[in-house]
């Protein structure tokens, strides 16, 4: 067994251990994938001001994401067939970050379903939903998550029609995958994966599988999306599912001031500067490079977070730097959950917690609520 050190070895051991498709699924952007890469080296580019003779005693990342306490400024971001990087994935990877003390998406595109996690971490989690053409179906949703303690909804404004993932296509993704010659020789090579799947029967999209109808295709995500995502959806439907809800609302998926903007006349309570992890408009800005313009317009306002190429704990504490009260981490989170199941997700979020409080140390500061654009050189980094 490698010694894991950092989040790369993890995506290493996920890549050896993970089938072909969903590994691919994880880890691309759309089209060329400039956006998808330019999320990750944007953050190289920000360099940090090394502070020395400062006590370093007594440190704290503890921070509130909509009035949520979380031990660092960290939440897991929805991510589409979790399960299918690791057999019960979304139930590992909940139950990781309740034992760790910061908040759980689940995705509506996820293989457990809503009451899986309820039942299996009984602690609450937060609900990602898409805007889908069936109504009845998305108040039954909103109910089920009523009902399982959801304790804040994060609706996804950007991804009404899907963005063409090159590799999706060419390795024919599907959840369960498809028993073709190809798919059955990559599986021979993934046993872990084949004997946790073995043992589970949550193989296909949990929330929707008998709760959506007319759905022709039920394993495809693409299908999924092009048959039930409402193409039409705006800002009198954003209101429609902040009254359905009543809770907590988090609109991600903004990257512009002026959607920014009314995001917060809608009344939300946070928003996540995010292109998706890249794998929408491809030609879009870095999640990072967007930031700064839009603390600016509406930070004061509303509660800004930012998704998109956070794989260090410095990603986390740059981030923090320039305005984001909390980020969401996704690929670094299937990475680990992909290598090594529930404990894999605690690695992760224990390299990034230890990255984020050593690095803190670094720039001269113990307690993060006292961290701001100070920690970093001039010039190097993202600004209005
Ligand atoms: C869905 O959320 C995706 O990005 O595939």
């Amino acid at each position: 067994m490698p010694v894991i050190t950092n989040i790369e070895d993890l995506r290493v051991l996920a890549e050896k251990r993970v089938p072909r498709m969903f590994y691919d699924y994880a880890d691309s952007g759309s089209w060329t994938e400039g956006t998808y890469r330019a999320n990750e080296s944007d953050f190289h580019k920000i360099k940090l001001r090394q502070r020395v003779a400062v006590n370093m005693e007594n440190r704290t990342t503890a921070t509130q994401m909509v009035g949520i306490d979380t031990h660092m400024p960290v939440c897991i971001a929805p991510v589409g067939l979790t399960g299918m990087q690791h057999a019960n994935g979304e139930m590992h990877a909940a139950m990781a970050a309740k034992k760790f003390g910061i908040p759980f998406t689940l995705s509506t595109m996820s293989i457990c379903s809503i009451e899986d996690i309820a039942a299996h971490t009984q602690a609450p989690f937060w609900f990602q939903l898409y805007m889908m053409r069936d109504r009845d179906a998305m108040v039954r949703m909103i109910d089920r998550c009523k009902a399982a303690n959801v304790s804040a909804l994060v609706l996804t404004l950007d991804l009404q029609v899907i963005g063409q993932r090159h590799k999706d296509l060419k390795n024919g993704l599907t959840a369960p995958p498809r028993p073709t010659i190809a798919n059955i020789i990559n599986l021979m090579t993934k046993p872990r994966w084949c004997l946790g799947m073995a043992g589970t029967k949550r193989h296909t999209f949990g929330n929707l599988v008998g709760h959506v109808k007319d759905v022709t295709n039920m394993k495809s995500l693409a299908s999924w999306t092009n048959e039930q995502f409402d193409p039409t959806l705006d800002w009198e439907d954003v209101a429609w599912v902040k009254k359905q809800w009543g809770g907590k609302l988090i609109l991600k998926g903004i990257m512009d001031v002026e959607d920014a903007q009314l995001a917060v006349a809608s009344g939300a309570d946070a928003i996540v500067v995010s292109n998706h992890g890249g794998r929408q408009l491809d030609g879009a800005p870095s999640s990072i490079e967007a930031l700064p313009s839009i603390v600016a317009a509406v930070g004061s306002q509303i509660e800004v977070w930012m998704d998109g190429g956070i794989r260090s704990g410095q990603d986390v504490l740059k981030a923090w730097a320039l305005g984001a009260k909390g980020v969401m981490i996704g690929r670094a989170m299937v990475y680990g959950l992909g290598a090594m199941g529930e404990a894999g997700v605690t690695k992760a979020l224990q390299i990034i917690h230890k990255e984020l409080d050593v690095t803190m140390a670094f720039c001269g500061h113990t307690n993060i609520q006292n961290v701001d654009t100070n920690i970093l050189l001039p010039g190097t980094f993202p600004t209005a």
